[in-house]
């Protein structure tokens, strides 16, 4: 479904991805890597906010770049920084982004309550968003990517800044949205998605640095041990995030 070809990008001093291929089916993807690694890059290219300096996106074998709206249609994302509207009630904020994304008039309030309702949030809505607390405004922001019933969601760590049952709440979330879709979820939390995830994705300054499932990932880097050493013996101990 999602096919990255080649992909590059350098900012000015750095490579910040060095030629990425990847292919995604329906299912939950982690990408998982330290501070500027490039995960956030990749989701911008990937998102059409940021043009690669080489390489192609395609989604269903077309470029992405070429679908255009088409694309952006099939497309939720969360960006990794949020800004929210604090002035907007949750309601309205979600209406303004229905109405970015040209979803109907008519089919805004369903896909509104639909939206709400997977995020836990149907009953928080009339509220501003600067009374939300972090975790309802991490939420809100993963409903809005969720308008529009997208086939490819696109999160750029949805848990940050999240206390550990909010973090299970938005884990046990994704996974059930999951269905049908790419999810692809950006995180350096190994344990944010390796009960959710079919594969992960490890990134190291730019390079894909091994992939695939949770358990094999296991067996081949840190055999009879768990994810988290598959994570330390990768990225070493330095880059490790406890919480
Ligand atoms: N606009 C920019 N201008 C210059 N360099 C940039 C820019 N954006 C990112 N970089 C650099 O590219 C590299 C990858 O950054 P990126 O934000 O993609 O990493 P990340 O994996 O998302 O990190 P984090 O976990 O901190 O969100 C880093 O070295 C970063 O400093
Ligand atoms: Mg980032």
């Amino acid at each position: 479904m999602l096919k990255l070809i080649n992909i590059k990008k350098s900012y000015k001093k750095a490579v910040a991805l060095n030629v990425i291929t990847l292919s995604m089916n329906p299912g939950v993807y982690g990408l998982l890597g330290p501070n500027g690694a490039g995960k956030s890059t990749l989701m911008n290219i990937i998102t059409d906010n940021l043009l690669p300096d080489g390489g192609y996106v395609l989604w269903k074998g077309e470029e992405t770049r070429k679908l255009g709206k088409n694309f952006r249609r099939v497309l939720g994302y969360a960006p990794q920084q949020q800004g929210l509207y604090d002035m907007f009630t949750g309601r309205r904020f979600l209406d303004y982004m229905a109405a970015l994304k040209e979803i109907p008039k008519k089919e805004t309030a369903d896909e509104i309550e639909r939206a709400a309702a997977a995020v836990n949030l149907s009953g928080e809505l009339s509220k501003k968003l600067s009374a939300y607390s972090g975790g309802m405004k991490q939420r809100i922001l993963i409903a809005q990517a969720l308008l529009g019933k997208p086939e490819l969601l696109i999160m750029d760590e949805p848990t940050a800044g999240l206390d550990p049952k909010e973090r299970i709440r938005v884990r046990e979330m994704l996974a059930r949205i999951a269905e049908h879709k790419v999810v692809l979820v950006a995180t350096h939390v190994v344990s944010d998605i390796e009960s959710i995830a079919k594969e992960i994705i490890l990134l190291k300054k730019g390079d894909v640095i091994a992939q695939g499932s949770p358990s094999r990932l296991v067996t081949e880097y840190a055999p009879g041990k768990s994810m988290e050493e598959v994570y330390l013996t990768l990225f070493g101990e330095e880059d490790m995030h406890v919480f």
